[in-house]
C-alpha cells in the first residue's frame, strides 16, 4: 500500500485495495458484463481518435481501457485504479502491448503530466473522490486544452432498480439512514447540477448529459446471482439476527427469481452519460 493518496481517500483504498477490490478480482468477468451495455454509448462520448492518448480513471479490470486502446491505434491507454487486486487482472491481458499500461494511483492526486491525455474517460470510477473538485482539476491538468471528457455516473439510486429492489430486499424492514448528497459513493454525481458546478470549477466546459437505461447483468441463475449480490451488498446483512437474517435472505432469493430472463438475472438500471472538454 505505498501508493500516494489524499488521506480522506483512505477509505476507499482499504476498501478497493482489500475487501471489496478482492472481490471485484474474483468476479471480474461477472462485473465487466453487468455494465457492458453502457460500453459503446461511453465510447462514442469519448470520441477516441487514432494517435489519442487515453486515460481510464478508475479503471478496474480494464476492460474499457482495452477498447479505448483498440481504438487509439497507433496512441496510447493508461488505465488507473485505487485497487491492487484489480489492477493485477488487468495487467493479465496487457502483457507484451506496447501501448497499454496500468498504474496503480488516487486520481484525485496522482502526479500526472501537464496535458498528458487527449481523452479521460471513466466507467463508474469517477464517483469515489473524497474531494470531487480537487480530482477533476487534477484529472483537467492532465488534459490538453480540448481534450474530451467522458463519464458514465449512476443516476440516483431511485432512478436504480437494481439497488433500490435488492437493498429492499436485504435491509428486511429496517431504515437504513442514507449517505449525505455528493458524499463519496455510487450515488455521488446523481445530480447533474452538482456535477456540472464540479467539473466547471475544475475547468471543465459546461458538461452534457445523456440519460441512459440499459438492463444490468447480475449472473446466469439465482444461486450466482445471489452469490453476486452478497459479495457487493452483504454488508447490509452484518448485525442481523438469525430469523432476520434468514427473512432478508429469503426476500433476496424471491427478488432474483423475479428478475430471471432468459438471458440471466437482471434489472434495470439507469446512469448519466456525462460529456466535457477541457478549456
Ligand atoms: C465501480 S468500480 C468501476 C471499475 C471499472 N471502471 C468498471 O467499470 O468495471 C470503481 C473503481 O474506481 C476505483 N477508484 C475509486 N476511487 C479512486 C481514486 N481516488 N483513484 C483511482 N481509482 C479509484 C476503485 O478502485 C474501483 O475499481
Amino acid at each position: 500500500m505505498s501508493v500516494q493518496i489524499d488521506p480522506a481517500n483512505a477509505d476507499q483504498l482499504r476498501a478497493w485495495d482489500t475487501g471489496e477490490g478482492v472481490f471485484w478480482a474474483e468476479e471480474a468477468d461477472l462485473f465487466e458484463h453487468a455494465l457492458h451495455r453502457y460500453d459503446e454509448a461511453l465510447l462514442r462520448q469519448a470520441g477516441i481518435q487514432d494517435g489519442d492518448r487515453v486515460l481510464d480513471v478508475g479503471c478496474g479490470t480494464g476492460s474499457v481501457t482495452e477498447a479505448a486502446v483498440r481504438l487509439a491505434g497507433s496512441g496510447t491507454a493508461l488505465g488507473v485504479d485505487l485497487s491492487s487486486p484489480m489492477l493485477a487482472i488487468a495487467a493479465l491481458s496487457a502483457a507484451g502491448s506496447e501501448n497499454l499500461a496500468y498504474v496503480q494511483a488516487d486520481a484525485q492526486v496522482h502526479p500526472f503530466a501537464d496535458g498528458e491525455f487527449d481523452v479521460v474517460l471513466s466507467r463508474t470510477g469517477t464517483m469515489f473522490f473524497a474531494d470531487q473538485v480537487a480530482a477533476f482539476k487534477n484529472l483537467r491538468r492532465a488534459t490538453r486544452p480540448g481534450g474530451r471528457l467522458a463519464l458514465l455516473s449512476w443516476r440516483s439510486a431511485a432512478e436504480n432498480e437494481w439497488f433500490l429492489s435488492l437493498t429492499t430486499a436485504l435491509r428486511a424492514g429496517r431504515e437504513l439512514p442514507s449517505p449525505p448528497p455528493g458524499a463519496p459513493g455510487p450515488f455521488s454525481q446523481a445530480d447533474p447540477s452538482a456535477v456540472a458546478e464540479v467539473l466547471t470549477e475544475a475547468g471543465f466546459a459546461k458538461p452534457g448529459f445523456e440519460a441512459l437505461d440499459e438492463p444490468m447483468y447480475f449472473g446466469p441463475d439465482v444461486p450466482a446471482a445471489e452469490q453476486f449480490v452478497l459479495g457487493v451488498l452483504g454488508w447490509l446483512l452484518v448485525g442481523l439476527d438469525d430469523e432476520t437474517r434468514t427473512r432478508a435472505l429469503e426476500a433476496l432469493r424471491a427478488d432474483l427469481e423475479a428478475h430471471q430472463t432468459a438471458g440471466g438475472v437482471a434489472y434495470a438500471s439507469s446512469a448519466w452519460l456525462i460529456g466535457s472538454r477541457a478549456v
